[in-house]
């Protein structure tokens, strides 16, 4: 087994199809294609995308469609899970030739343990509802999946964040269950990350002693309006993705990186040491 794993965290791409723009502003699909160009070329290559939901926008075929047209220029290979813009049924046709695709049940779950971590994708979605679940079903899910492996290092993902972020509206629309997700963790101590989307932007909190990361957006960030009463507003802030670096004796350590290009790298030091 390899000593080190690289998980590159993307989320909430809000694909939509024909070229139509989401909330008639944003392009997210040229972003999207953007955050592929720049997954390509990172140094090493990461060893698995994860797309933490909110792969489209309305949840439909064609803009499905679309996004399988454009995940196939990416070199790495991928996971999803399910966001509350997504349609559980198109997304598993979308994700019919992956490896990881789940059997047919009533949650979009997976569990994957051919590399060093074991990584879960847990079903947060409740239909039609922008908030999230974590109901007794899900738990036993989960609990069931944990303990398949209690010695290896793991991460669970989830679309929706398991705490408040201080934006009142995306609050609003977190997760539901969060302490029975916080006493079924603190059964598995080998849990050591969980990554979340939704909230478009990079937090980072502790939930049952566990580091929990939220991921930015690939286009448009939610806006970082704390006041109670915020509206659901977003900004054109850049576009990002996490970095969740695994090695055997270092832990992790999760890096955000803005998606974009800006140029080539400069030295610090010449000939001469430093330069000044
Ligand atoms: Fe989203």
């Amino acid at each position: 087994m390899k000593d080190q794993f690289v998980i590159a965290q993307i989320s909430d791409l809000h694909i939509k199809a024909h070229g139509k723009l989401s909330y008639k502003k944003v392009d997210t699909l040229q972003a999207f294609k953007n955050c592929i160009a720049y997954l390509n070329q990172l140094s090493p290559q990461p060893d698995l995308v994860a797309i933490t939901g909110d792969l489209t926008d309305f949840g439909r075929s064609d803009e499905y469609q679309t996004f399988s047209e454009a995940i196939a220029s990416l070199k790495l290979p991928w996971v999803a899970i399910a966001g509350n813009h997504d349609d559980r049924h198109n997304l598993r046709t979308a994700c019919q030739n992956q490896p990881w695709l789940p059997a047919e049940s009533e949650f979009f779950h997976w569990s994957l343990n051919d590399s060093p971590l074991h990584i879960i994708g847990l079903d947060s979605t409740a239909p039609e509802k922008p908030w999230g679940e974590f109901c007794e079903k899900r738990q036993q899910w989960l609990d069931h999946a944990l303990s398949q492996h209690p010695q290896k290092p793991t991460v669970v993902m989830l679309h929706h964040h398991p705490f408040i972020s201080g934006i009142g509206h995306m609050d609003a629309q977190n997760l539901r269950g969060i302490e029975r997700l916080e006493s079924t963790l603190k059964k598995h101590p080998q849990v050591q990350r969980v990554l979340c989307g939704h909230l478009h932007r990079f937090i980072t909190t502790t939930l049952a002693g566990i580091t929990v990361c939220s991921a930015p957006g690939t286009s448009h960030q939610v806006a970082a309006d704390f006041n109670v009463n915020a509206p659901a507003h977003f900004s054109l802030e850049p576009a990002g993705m996490l970095l969740h670096r695994w090695h055997a004796e270092q832990g992790f350590t999760t890096h955000y990186l803005n998606i974009g290009n800006y140029g080539p790298t400069h030295p610090f030091y010449d000939a001469n040491g430093l330069i000044d």
